[in-house]
Parts: structure tokens; C-alpha cells; sequence
């Protein structure tokens, strides 16, 4: 705890503290201060339940001693090493075998990254060098779905659609070579059709975006397995498998954006293999530490690393960092050792038969989707219109709030709690939320 009052710590945030995606000027409301379990508690004393793991990137909840040892131990053997000049380091050895031992089947070339924004813009740069390298020198575009959010760094932005007028408009101009179609949020399909009689038009839609602008200058499609920061949009079966021949039938590489879903946060390690889809490229970050530390990765399939031999890629200070890579191990050991996928899995199919049930005539909820322990409830004014209701979706978020427990509320409330959830955690999470969002009355 510190020895500042609540007050002071909130004056000298303000007067110091440039806050990432609020409104420049806004004051902070509160000051974390402690986390356990799956519980903060902030500098006034209050605890909450954080049921939405922050940034849905605290999957192994806080303050796993295990990780703290061996991060301070790491930094007393080898503080840092730079993975530039003809060097790498132990730490770094040992997390990439571990991560190969994670990754589907062919994925098992790795560059570091910081974050998942690193990891999106590093997946660009690597696709298009890929082509160059293959004499493609055309092959440079890069598709992806709206509604998607891939982050905010200068590769990552034009990828990012969604609510662009907060994530981009202040810093046009972007990048060109990006484009953008269709996306799987069936509940409000693009084309006004109903799965499954849609035949996955979106897939199709983007076969027919290849070929009109042409293979020889679309470089790859990047898309989210499940939409996290859009409210936990779960794509129909068929979609990912379809994209998957799609891409190998035009020559277009497949990249998976797996910042959010990866490490057991669907209920598999990584979710494209719950549709037996290995991507060439797959970016990952968050849960690689469970937010630990500041570290992300770029999987290649053996194909994209022996099409890239002789080119050159470009690497960061921090690009396989020993202290990163040693809470990684760690963080990696837990997952399996503890089963937290296969809690994450029997976790979320709880989560979503109480829902389902406790929720059916709920006059705001529109639908309910979710895979694993990501979770998103879309709230509406009127079922059959579908209108939105941002006021009502954000009195749930602020009403749970006050009953002591954190979820992320926008259009849809995304529900994603660390993956060490017990059910009784979970049921107290749930009969806060479920009573909340039953009570709310038609617009
Ligand atoms: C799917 C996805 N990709 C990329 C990012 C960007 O990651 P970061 O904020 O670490 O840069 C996020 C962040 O929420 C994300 O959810």
C-alpha cells in the first residue's frame, strides 16, 4: 500500500499520466493498487472480481509467486541480451521450444515482439517480405474484416476497423495497401442474411475480393478467430475452415490474430484449432506471460521461415528478451501443468448454459456467444429491431461495478474472466450479472 492518500495518488496521476484510449484531459477515477486471485483491490479499499482479466490478457490471474521467482531470478542471471548480432540466449532457447510445444503443427519459427501491436505490425512486415523474397513484388496488400481490432501502431491501425473514428481518425493519414470486407457478426449480418442459409456469403464475399483485385497483389488476410475487443463475436463453423482454402487456393497467406484468443482463452491452446485450421502466420501476445510481462510472438509455418531465408528481417532492442522469455516458460509450464485450457473450455460451457437459460427472456439481450471463457452478451432496445442500447449495455457494466465485479461493457458486455476461475468464483460472477442484466427494463 502506498503512504499517499486516494486523493493524492489521483492529483499526481493527472498532472502526469497521459492515459492510453481515454480522452486527453479526462481525470483517473481510481488507483489499483494490489491484485490476487482473481481479485484487485484498489488504494479506497474496494475489491472486485475482474471479469474481464483487464484487457483480457491476465488469464493466470494476479500475483502467481512461481512467475515472480523466477522473473527476479532471471534478472540476476542475465539481465538482458540482444538477439542482433550473432547471438541469442538461454532463456529465449528454452521458451521457444516451449512455444513449438504449444503451437500446431508446423508453426514453430518465432520472432518476439513486445505487444500485440508489435506482433500485427510484424506480421505485416514479414508477409510482405515473404513475397518480395519470392520475386511477388505486387503481393503487398493486406485484408481484414470489419469489426476487428488488431491494434494501434502504424502496421497494425489501417487493420483496425473498429470504431475507427476513435482508434484512426485523429491520426490520418494511415498506410496504404489495406482493405477491408466483411466480417462473420452474424447476428448483424452484412448482407441481411441467416446462418446457415447464408452459405458463409462473408467467405465468399472475400474470395471475390481476391480475385478482383487480383492474387498477384493481395499479400495475406488477417483476421481474429473469435472478435475480442468488438464483444466476443464467434464466428460460425464453417468460417475458418472456408477462409483457410480460400487464402491456400488464391496463394493469399492466412494470419491468425491470436493476441486475445491464444493460450486457452477459447477453451484450446490457440483457437483456430477448434476448426483444425493452421494459419501461416499467427501473432500472439497477452496471455503468452498472462500479462506478466510485455511480450508477444510472431509463429511462422516452416513454409513462410524457408521463404523468407535470405531476406532481411528487422528485430527490436527487446525482441526475445531473457526476463520475458523466463515468465513466459513459466506461464506456458502453468497453463498445461494446471489445466487451465481445459478450465477455460468446462468453465465457459457453464458460463453459457446458465446464461442461455437464465437469459431467455431477458428483454435486452439479443444473443449470447461465446467460446471458452470469452464471453459476449449483445444488449438491444428491442429484440426484433435489434436496435442498440450503449445506455443500458453501460448501466450493466457500471450496476456490476458496483456490486463488486469488473466486465467490459461497449454494445455487447464481453465477459472473460482469468482462466483460474472456480466454479464458485464463477457462480458469484454470474448471479451478479444475470441478475443485473434480467432486471433491465425494455426501452
Ligand atoms: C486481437 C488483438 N490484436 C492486437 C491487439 C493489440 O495488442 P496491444 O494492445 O498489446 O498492442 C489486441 C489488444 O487488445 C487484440 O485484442
Amino acid at each position: 500500500m502506498s503512504e499517499r492518500t486516494n486523493e493524492e495518488l489521483l492529483k499526481i496521476d493527472k498532472d502526469h499520466v497521459i492515459h492510453s484510449m481515454g480522452t486527453v484531459g479526462d481525470d483517473p477515477e481510481e488507483v489499483m493498487d494490489e491484485g490476487h486471485g482473481i481479485y484487485i483491490k484498489l488504494t479506497d479499499g474496494e475489491e472486485f472480481i475482474d471479469g474481464a482479466s483487464q484487457l483480457t490478457c491476465v488469464n493466470l490471474g494476479y500475483s502467481q509467486d512461481e512467475i515472480a521467482d523466477v522473473v527476479a531470478a532471471q534478472m540476476r542471471k542475465l539481465t538482458y541480451a540482444n538477439t542482433f548480432f550473432g547471438t541469442c540466449n538461454t532463456a529465449n532457447i528454452e521458451c521457444s521450444q516451449k512455444l513449438a510445444g504449444l503451437t500446431q503443427d508446423g508453426l514453430n519459427h518465432f520472432l518476439y515482439t513486445c505487444g500485440g501491436s508489435e506482433s500485427i505490425d510484424s506480421a505485416v512486415r514479414i508477409a510482405r517480405t515473404y513475397w518480395r523474397n519470392k520475386g511477388a513484388h505486387a503481393k503487398s496488400k493486406i485484408i481484414s474484416l470489419y469489426n476487428a481490432y488488431h491494434g494501434v501502431n502504424m502496421g497494425a491501425a489501417p487493420t483496425t476497423t473498429l470504431k475507427q473514428s476513435v482508434f484512426s481518425s485523429y491520426i490520418h493519414p494511415l498506410p496504404a495497401g489495406y482493405m477491408h470486407v466483411p466480417c462473420y457478426y452474424c447476428y448483424r449480418c452484412a448482407y441481411g442474411l441467416k446462418y446457415p442459409d447464408c452459405g458463409i456469403r462473408c467467405a465468399d464475399v472475400l474470395d471475390y475480393t481476391i480475385k478482383a483485385e487480383g492474387p498477384d497483389n493481395i499479400a495475406a488476410l488477417l483476421a481474429e478467430p473469435v472478435h475480442g475487443t468488438a464483444g466476443c463475436i464467434v464466428p460460425p463453423p464453417e468460417y475458418w475452415p472456408k477462409i483457410r482454402k480460400i487464402c491456400s487456393d488464391n496463394d493469399v497467406l492466412l494470419m491468425a490474430d491470436e493476441v486475445m484468443t491464444g493460450f486457452g482463452r477459447t477453451g484450446k491452446m490457440f483457437a483456430t484449432e477448434h476448426w483444425d485450421v493452421i494459419p501461416d502466420i499467427v501473432a500472439m501476445a497477452k496471455g503468452l506471460t498472462g500479462a506478466y510481462l510485455p511480450f508477444g510472438a510472431v509463429a511462422l509455418r516452416d513454409s513462410v521461415y524457408e521463404g523468407l531465408k535470405g531476406s532481411q528481417v528487422f528485430g527490436f532492442t527487446y525482441s526475445g528478451h531473457p526476463v520475458c522469455s523466463a515468465a513466459a516458460i513459466k506461464a506456458m509450464e502453468i497453463y498445461v501443468r494446471d489445466k487451465l485450457v481445459e478450465n477455460s473450455a468446462a468453465m465457459g460451457k457453464y458460463a453459457m448454459e446458465r446464461l442461455n437459460t437464465e437469459l431467455v427472456d431477458a428483454p435486452c439481450v439479443g444473443e449470447i456467444s461465446g467460446l471458452g471463457l470469452m464471453i459476449g452478451i449483445e444488449i438491444v432496445a428491442n429484440k426484433e429491431t435489434k436496435a442498440p442500447n450503449m445506455m443500458a449495455s453501460m448501466g450493466i457494466g457500471k450496476a456490476c461495478k458496483a456490486k463488486g465485479l469488473r466486465v467490459r461493457a461497449g454494445g455487447r458486455i464481453a465477459f472473460t474472466p482469468p482462466l483460474i476461475i472456480t466454479k464458485e468464483e464463477l457462480d458469484k460472477a454470474l448471479d451478479i450479472m444475470i441478475n443485473i442484466i434480467a432486471a433491465v427494463k425494455p426501452k
